[in-house]
């Protein structure tokens, strides 16, 4: 039933600040240990290895994988900010170490899931339900996700978060960035605060399932305006039983979005075509974006032939000034407009005094770069398509200098991330669509929207 759960390992997720530094400190002591160890079997072969190469064994990026995924929330969170903006920069272990963290989840062992359950629906818990499963189905971020069945045979999918990630997101997130540091894999002159701020702000908006809630209630309402609604499926939410901790909602059946195009070739392209509509019209027509297009928060049902949209913690809201010089930036850049696009980005926040000529023209070149599908008429081939290895190879300019680098607005952050995960999730399905089409609807509705 699920495809999350080849890895889980079943561990206390520690709970306190004590315990959560103590995992740390204890790794300190191992990439140390590990250092001397390799560093003197290197010396005895006659090298002179650089620090930075010792400290980026594999043995190191495993342990730090291991440590990470103890405080998986505030890890994955900070990873996906730092990857995305700063991802030419950092070394591709650290890419090896995120993707590890994805798939390894820890289980909460049952003792300790009760205790939240009891904590959120009382002593009498289990009378909430005519069902529950004590086997997650889904490892979720900062928690995990059950089954269950209510009094009225609803059938329920309950994502339970961890004890305790909320009141520690500030030092988690501190002490996952002095882990990178140490070990070597977050270069120590690149300044990520900003991305520090925004992941603590982002990630204690995820930690209360209440909001989350409201946020997927009004998602699928405004979703009534998408031409397309009749193909995609938001879980309706069980209020009574949902709290900051606990969100219950309809358990949705489908399959991972790569089973489905497997079992109906057109699927390749439809669902694609459909996600990338979605985007345009969440941006342009609703203001209102789901920012993570990780592939698990999608599922398809093959009986109802409905795209699952899961996940709706991310779900950020963009000011009308904003979505205009945006709208106008993806417009420039579609229409190779490199001065217009130039003065959206300005408007945007989008340079910093520090930027010199040459990041400038980079960062606009990227910009254009990555519009090829949009302005590509017909068909665009995602999958026979090298358009991320073109834009890595340009982002190297960039990546050159780090005092040079300054970090883009977070809004925009987010919209990049999103749109790059659609283009990625089109490209591993090896999926053909007519953006430009798509595009040029939404585009020419602009200003009636
Ligand atoms: N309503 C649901 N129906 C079926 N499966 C679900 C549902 N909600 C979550 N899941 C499963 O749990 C996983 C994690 O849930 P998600 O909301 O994406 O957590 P997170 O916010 O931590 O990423 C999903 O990828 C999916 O496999
Ligand atoms: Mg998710």
């Amino acid at each position: 039933m699920t495809d999350t759960g080849k890895t889980r390992r079943a561990a206390k997720v520690p709970s306190s600040r004590l315990s959560r530094l103590a995992n740390l400190g204890g790794l300190a002591g191992r990439v140390a240990g590990n250092l001397i160890s390799d560093g003197s079997r290197e010396w005895m072969r006659g090298n002179r290895p650089a620090l930075s190469d010792l400290l980026l064994t594999q043995r190191n990026v495993e342990q730090v994988a291991d440590r990470l995924a103890r405080m998986r929330g505030a890890a994955m969170k900070l990873g996906q900010l730092i990857s995305m903006d700063a991802g030419t920069l950092l070394p591709p272990e650290l890419a090896t170490v995120l993707e590890r963290l994805r798939q390894d989840a820890v289980i909460m062992p049952a003792a300790q899931l009760v205790d939240v359950l009891e904590a959120n629906w009382g002593h009498e818990w289990n009378r909430h339900l005519k069902q529950f499963s004590f086997e997650p189905i889904a490892a979720a971020s900062i928690g995990q996700v059950h089954r269950g069945i209510s009094h009225q045979d609803r059938d329920l999918a309950i994502k339970i978060q961890y004890p305790g990630v909320s009141r520690s997101i500030d030092s988690d997130i501190d002490n996952v960035c002095s882990l990178l540091r140490m070990s070597g894999l977050l270069p120590r002159d690149l300044d990520i605060q900003p991305l520090v701020d925004e992941a603590k702000h982002q990630l204690r908006l995820e930690t209360d399932y209440q909001h989350e809630m409201k946020e997927m209630v009004a998602f699928a309402q405004a979703l009534e305006v998408f031409r397309h609604r009749d193909a995609v499926h938001i879980p309706g939410v069980e209020r009574a039983l949902s709290t900051r901790q606990i969100l219950c909602m309809d358990y949705l059946e489908g399959v991972p979005l790569q089973n489905a195009a497997q079992r109906h070739a057109s699927l390749r392209d439809e669902i694609p075509a459909v996600l990338l509509e979605l985007f345009f019209c969440e941006l342009f027509q609703l203001h209102t974006v789901q920012t993570d297009p990780n592939p698990a928060n999608y599922r398809y049902n093959l009986d109802d032939e409905r795209l699952v949209l899961l996940d709706f913690g991310a779900v950020r809201h963009f000011p009308p000034a904003f979505v205009e010089h945006y709208s106008t930036a993806i417009c420039a850049a579609t229409d190779r407009q490199p001065q217009v696009l130039a003065q959206s980005l300005e408007a945007l926040g989008f340079f910093s005094q520090r930027h010199d000529a040459a990041n400038r023209e980079v960062v606009l070149d990227i910009f254009i770069e990555a519009t090829e599908p949009l302005r590509t008429p017909g068909l665009y081939d995602f999958g026979n398509s090298d358009l991320a290895r073109r834009i890595h190879a340009r982002g190297k300019a960039i990546s050159a200098d780090p005092n040079a680098w300054h970090t883009p607005p977070a809004d925009v952050l987010f919209l990049h991330r999103k749109m790059g995960g659609l283009f990625m999730l089109a490209a591993q399905l090896g999926a053909q669509v007519d953006v430009n089409a798509i595009f040029n609807h939404y585009r020419t509705h602009l200003d009636s929207l």
